[in-house]
């Protein structure tokens, strides 16, 4: 009698001992009955090439990718889809049923999935919407945020010309605006996104007067760490609906868990208290 196969994957990067996932698709292969593993497998810059091929003789059905490796690792896969191709990064590694290697970012989908687990009735298009940064966050967000329908994305960025450059790269509905005019590009929004290492534990706190800034207007943190930045904290104070970034970690989670092993899972407050714990 064969016994049922072993669920395997990882997550590859450099360093990797942070990382939450490994907790996060444990404790579900635990939930739903699964016998496998979710392993820490530390890659060290310009090793990718060598450990990628070797995925699917080792059994693994696939893996999370991570700093430093997102962008080299588009290069390595037999075949990238479409969204990773656009946003320029990879999350996921699928590996297929002839043991070739098939790329994905669930980034945007676990943005998206984070923002309607916290406003079941929020839409991209509800107005004009400010997002800050202009680094890997930000391409995921951004371009969520316009496939779902965003009428105007509003990009500002420390060093504009990166905002200018992702402007002309994704088009419409995304503009670039001026870092300095940050305050100004609050007014009318229905929404304001931080995709900026600003406000990140060890990190100073975002400089921004939330003046401008309407009353209703949702205000989304990608940072996770702490669960409540200083910008969150100061939204909250004065009325506006937050979002944490944990729910991005999460949900990105689950469309990778799926195609790893058959089942997708669910977030519950048990999961989302068990990973706040370590945080
Ligand atoms: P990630 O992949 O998490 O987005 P990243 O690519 O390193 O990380 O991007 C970090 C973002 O934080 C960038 O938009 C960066 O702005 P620059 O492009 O000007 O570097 C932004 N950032 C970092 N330090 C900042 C600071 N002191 N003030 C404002 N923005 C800052």
């Amino acid at each position: 009698m064969s016994s049922p196969p072993f669920c395997l994957a990882g997550i590859v990067g450099w360093p990797v001992a942070h990382s939450r996932s490994p907790r996060l698709h444990n404790y579900w292969l635990d939930q739903y009955g699964l016998t496998g593993a979710y392993v820490q497998l530390s890659v060290a810059p310009g090793k990718l090439a060598l450990a990628l091929p070797g995925l699917a003789a080792l059994g693994f059905r696939g893996c999370n990718i991570t700093l430093p490796h997102k962008v080299d690792a588009l290069a390595l896969v037999d075949e990238v889809d479409a969204n990773a191709r656009r946003m320029g990064a990879m999350n996921t590694i699928v590996v297929q049923p002839d043991g070739s290697l098939k790329g994905f970012n669930n980034d945007g989908f676990g943005y998206i999935q984070s923002l309607l687990d916290a406003q079941p009735d929020w839409r991209a298009d509800a107005g004009p919407i400010t997002v800050l940064g202009a680094g890997g966050a930000a391409r995921a967000v951004v371009l969520s945020l316009a496939d779902r329908g965003a009428k105007e994305i509003r990009l500002l960025n420390r060093t504009d010309a990166k905002a200018q450059g992702l402007a002309a790269e994704f088009g419409a509905p995304v503009k670039a605006l001026p870092w300095a005019d940050r305050h100004a590009a609050l007014a009318d929004v229905a929404m304001l996104v931080n995709t900026t290492s600003q406000g990140m534990h060890g990190h100073p706190e975002l400089e921004l007067d939330l003046a401008a800034l309407p009353k209703h207007a949702l205000v989304s943190d990608v940072i996770y760490v702490p669960l409540e930045t200083p910008l969150l904290a100061a939204a909250r104070a004065r009325g506006n609906p937050t979002v944490d970034g944990l729910g991005m970690l999460l949900n990105q989670a689950r469309p990778a868990f799926h195609a790893w092993f058959g089942v997708m899972p669910q977030l519950t407050p048990e999961l989302r208290r068990a990973v706040e714990a370590t945080l």
